[in-house]
Parts: structure tokens; sequence; C-alpha cells
């Protein structure tokens, strides 16, 4: 892939690197140990000897002990893992654990945890949980000293997810790790017992209620945690040990955190933020036939029923991922609701994580389709049948996968929403990531036919009575702006107005402050502007009023 640089000099220049796209020759990689004491000594760990292994991917390595590694190889396909256990001095790789699946395997990056000795093993992986599909859980595998054979246990198990396992106390053979088990909106901290009857506690649901989405992590001697609350309120960082009362006879409930320090509170944040007309935030259900949406909705501090207030949706979307949840955020979007009344919502449907795999996996073959009927039925029989809401004036903004589906919730007849603004957008999964577009649609050859109805191309004759602005970084390393100049070309043939608006030489993770804030103000500028009264309206309204008062 060659990305053009425009400024600088004279003439453009093109700064080269490697992008396999969809179904192109994917990189052959090799993974090593190299010896750096005594004699130079390069060892190669080999892979599971495994046909289905002929093009694969290496997705986690992590050191077990000094001379074991961890390794997990994935097939192209990404529906056969293999996590392994390889031998630093012979390059001999174990397999520990083989999973698949018929949707696509996710969460692949993540690295698993060891006893001191190497013999116990804790990693995630998804389990069948009843009606609703697999969810995450902790498993562990225990080594046998003089076999081949392992034993391996859940820890966990219900329809919730470990989002993260974070240590293991080798003293108290207690596992910490963070679940959705209070709700998929919230993170806690739990400890669980890898004994017994696997009991475990939440650490962190009582601690406050302006506390629901929890991170951190545990120093080395299992001694403090330092804990992250990431919201609802604002977030602050804080040191905590746990403590444990051995002679409690009931096992639940024996470990409680006591904060030893406070590290940072942000309290000029929280001060400034007492002073200013903050959002309201209201989180909704919506039950569908077998399966729920859930919404957030921000409404402004002063919100009147009788009001008729602008809705602009944020659409993520990306498969696996999240937009409702209880972590504090704040940006452009809060902007439009303090400053300019707007009502802001963000909307999980089919393809979403944390609900279960069956929700994840029903957009395969398919990206787009559902998740872009979700979120029109959120607003049309949701949102839009509640009287404050003008149904004239809706809007919708995503980036990337997210960018993908606000075009074509903008280009659908059935949608309300009326202008849209998408950065760097995802508009043909075949000029993407192999390992992205893969994972969803599978090779776009012989047979290329979900990648040409994932195509946004079809959709460039439905944008014409909408307002459309497409914001690309032109050196975007991820999302190639080859995305939207084909959809552009696709747009000026069907004669469809569209606004651009490009960031020359700017990479997809906008880095320059000074570019962050143009960004910013320009999505403000764009949805104040079509979230505006009609003049005409508004003058009628003036009038109304002068007559009331005369
Ligand atoms: C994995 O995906 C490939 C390609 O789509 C398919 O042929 C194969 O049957 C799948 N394997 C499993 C275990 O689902
Ligand atoms: C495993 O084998 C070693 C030597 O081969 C022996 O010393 C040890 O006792 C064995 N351990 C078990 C648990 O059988
Ligand atoms: C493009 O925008 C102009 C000005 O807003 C409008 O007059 C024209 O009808 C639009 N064209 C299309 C094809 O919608």
């Amino acid at each position: 892939m060659e990305l053009p640089m425009f400024t600088g000099m004279p003439y453009p220049t093109g700064k080269e690197y490697h992008y396999p796209k969809a179904g192109e020759e994917n990189p052959v990689i090799t993974l090593y140990v190299v010896n750096l004491n005594g004699p130079l000594h390069t060892i190669e760990m080999r892979r599971p000897d495994d046909p289905r292994l002929r093009e694969f991917y290496v997705t986690m390595v992590k050191w077990a002990t000094t001379t074991k590694l961890a390794v997990n190889w994935l097939n192209r396909a990404q529906n056969i893992s293999m996590l392994t256990l390889c031998e630093a001095t012979t390059g001999v790789c174990t397999k520990k654990h083989e999973d698949e699946s018929e949707g696509w395997l996710h969460r692949q990056n993540e690295k698993p945890l060891f006893s001191k000795d190497g013999l116990k093993l804790f990693f995630t992986r998804a389990i069948p949980q009843g009606g609703r599909g697999k969810f995450f859980h902790i498993s562990m595998s225990i080594s046998q000293p003089n076999t081949s054979m392992d034993t391996l246990q859940s820890i966990t198990s219900g329809d919730w997810d470990i989002t993260e396992v974070l240590a293991y106390d080798e003293e108290s053979q207690l596992i910490y790790f963070l679940s959705t088990e209070a709700g998929p909106k919230q993170r806690h901290l739990y400890s669980a017992d890898t004994f017994g009857s696997f009991n475990r506690r939440c650490l962190t649901c009582d601690l406050s209620d302006s506390c629901g989405y929890i991170g951190g992590s545990f120093c080395h001697n299992m001694g403090y945690f330092l804990l992250h609350c990431q919201g609802p309120d604002v977030p602050f960082l804080s040191i905590f040990q746990t403590q444990r009362d051995d002679d409690a006879v009931e096992s639940q409930n024996t470990e409680r955190l006591i904060e030893v320090h406070k590290l940072e509170t942000n309290e000029m944040l929280k001060l400034t933020l007492d002073n200013m007309q903050m959002p309201i935030v209201e989180y909704h259900q919506i039950d569908k036939d077998d399966y729920t949406l859930s919404m957030q909705i921000l409404k402004p501090a002063g919100f009147v029923e009788t009001s008729h207030y602008p809705l602009l949706l944020l659409i993520d979307g990306t498969p696996g991922g999240q937009s409702v949840s209880e972590r504090f955020h704040m940006d452009w979007a809060t902007v439009l609701v303090s400053s300019f009344g707007a009502i802001v919502a963000r909307c999980d449907g089919r393809g979403s994580g944390f609900q279960g795999t069956n929700l994840l996996h029903r957009i395969q073959k398919k990206v787009g389709v559902l998740e872009e009927q979700d979120q029109r039925d959120a607003i049309n029989s949701d949102i839009l049948n509640k009287p404050y809401i003008d149904k004239t004036r809706v809007g919708a903004f995503g980036k990337e996968y997210g960018g993908y589906i606000t075009s074509l919730l903008l280009s659908d007849d059935l949608s309300p929403a009326r202008c849209g603004a998408v950065l760097s957008p995802i508009t043909d999964f075949e000029l993407h990531a192999s390992a992205f577009s893969e994972r969803y649609l599978g090779m776009p050859k012989p047979d290329p036919r979900a990648y040409t109805m994932a195509n946004l191309a079809h959709r460039a004759a439905q944008f014409l009575d909408k307002k459309f602005l497409i914001i690309h970084p032109t050196a975007d390393e991820k999302v190639h702006f080859q995305h939207t100049a084909k959809l552009i070309a696709q747009l000026i043939h069907e004669k469809a107005n569209y606004t651009l608006q490009i960031y020359p030489d700017e990479g997809h993770f906008i880095h320059n402050e000074g570019t962050r804030q143009h960004l910013s103000q320009s999505l403000v500028n764009f949805f104040e502007e079509c979230f505006r009264l009609p003049e005409r309206l508004f003058e009628e309204e003036l009038d109304e009023e002068n007559e009331d008062e005369g």
C-alpha cells in the first residue's frame, strides 16, 4: 500500500507499507526466540502440525515461565484457534487448548495468566450458556507433571462476560477479574476461588453509585490494587488494599477493598462540570422478538417535555463493540446537547458485544443490514414517537465501521435521518484489511456476493436529497482514503450532493491537537446547521409571540 504525502515538498511522495487487503496474500510470519545470554542462538517456534493451520495468524505471544511461552495460532478463516505452550530452548509447541466456532472466533488477542510454576493456566473462552449462545468465562487448565494430560475446568459461568482476567494470587489461590455480571453496561472487580466450588465475590459493587465502570491492575506482589473508576461520574484513580477475613465461617463476602491512597481525583474537572449544564443521561431497553436493544439517551439539562428537540444518533456498531455503557465520556456531541439543545442517542443491537455470541454472530456474511435496521427501528419505533422529538430534524454520525452504518442509514428511504456525517468510513470491504473483512465476510474469491452486497456503491443514488458530510484524513493508514474516493466517484455519477473535508497527510488516529479541534468544531457546525429551524418558521413563531404580546 502506498500513502501519498502532499505537503512539505514540491512533488508528493509515497509512503509504502504492508497492508494485505481482503482476499490478498497475507504475510507469512515466523516466531523466533533469540538467546541474548552467551552465543547468539535463534530458535524457531514450530506451530502445531495441522493442515487446518496452513494459512495462519499469531494473535498472542506471552512468556509463561523463563523457558516457556504461550502462543495463540488462528487459521485464516478465523474459526479455529490453538493455544500452545512452546519450549523456548527446543521450539516444540504443545497444544493446551483448541477452539472452534461456526461464527468467527472473537477476542483472540487476550493473554492468559500462569501460576509461577507454569503448571496452571487461566484463559477466557466462549462457553455455551443457554438461549443467548456463548459467553466468555475463565477456564483453568492444570498440567499433570508426568503425563501429557491436562485437566480443564470452568471457574465462572452465567449469561454475562468476563471482560479481563487481571491477576492470580498464588498464596490465597484466588483469581481476580472484571466482568459484566452486574449488567452489560457495567464492569466490576471480582475475585473467585480456584478450588472447591469456585465461590466468587464482587469487590467493587458496593463501592459507590458514581462507580459502575471499573478498570485497574494489581501490583506484582498482589498487595495493592490500582482502581480506575471510569464512570458514570467523573473518573478517579485510587490505590486500594484487599483485606481478607480468614476466620469467617461463611465463605461469601470475606474479602473487601480498603482505600489507602487517592491518586487522582480530577477536582478541577468536577468543579468545572458543577458549574455547567451537563446532559441528563438515561438508559432504555427495547425488547425485540428474541433480543434486546439497549439505548443511551442524553437530554439537555433544562429538558422540558413540551419542547421539540432535534435528534443526533451516534453510531459505532463495530462487531463485538459496545456504545451503551456507564463509561464517562465527553466530546463534541456533549456540546450539541448542552449548548445547542440536541438530544443524543446511542444504541447497541445485533452485532454488538457482551450480550452473547448469538447476537454477535447474526451479522456474519451480511454486515450492515441488521445493524442499520436496528438503528432505524430504534429511532422510528422508540425515539420518534416521543412528543418532544422533532421528526424533521434527525441526524447521524459514525466513524470507520460506524461510518459505514451511518451511510446505510442515511441512504435508506425508510430512515428519518436527513443529514449525516461520517469520519473515515469503510465503504467497500474489499479495500479493507484482510483480517477484518474476512472475519465477517469470508474470502471475496471465488464467491464475492457477500462483498458486493455490503458495498456502499449501490446506495449512491439514494443520497440525493440528504446532507452528507464525509471527512477523511488523506494519510489514513487504517481505512484508506481510497474508500471515500470510490464512494464519491459513485455519488458524482449519480449527481448526488455531498461535502468532503480532508485532512492532508493526517493519519487515522488524529494526533495533532489543532486538527482534532478543527474536526470537533466542524462536526458541531455541521449538525448545528442541520438542526437549525428554518428561518421562515422561526419568523412565524416570532410573529405569533408578538401577536400574543399585543
Ligand atoms: C471455517 O470457515 C471455513 C471457511 O468459511 C469453512 O469452510 C469451515 O467449514 C469453517 N470451519 C468450522 C469449524 O466452522
Ligand atoms: C515424575 O517423574 C519424576 C522423574 O521421572 C519423579 O521424580 C516424580 O516423582 C514424578 N512425579 C509424579 C507426580 O509422579
Ligand atoms: C443539491 O443541493 C442543492 C442546494 O441545496 C439543491 O438545490 C439540489 O437540489 C441538490 N441536488 C440534489 C441532487 O439533491
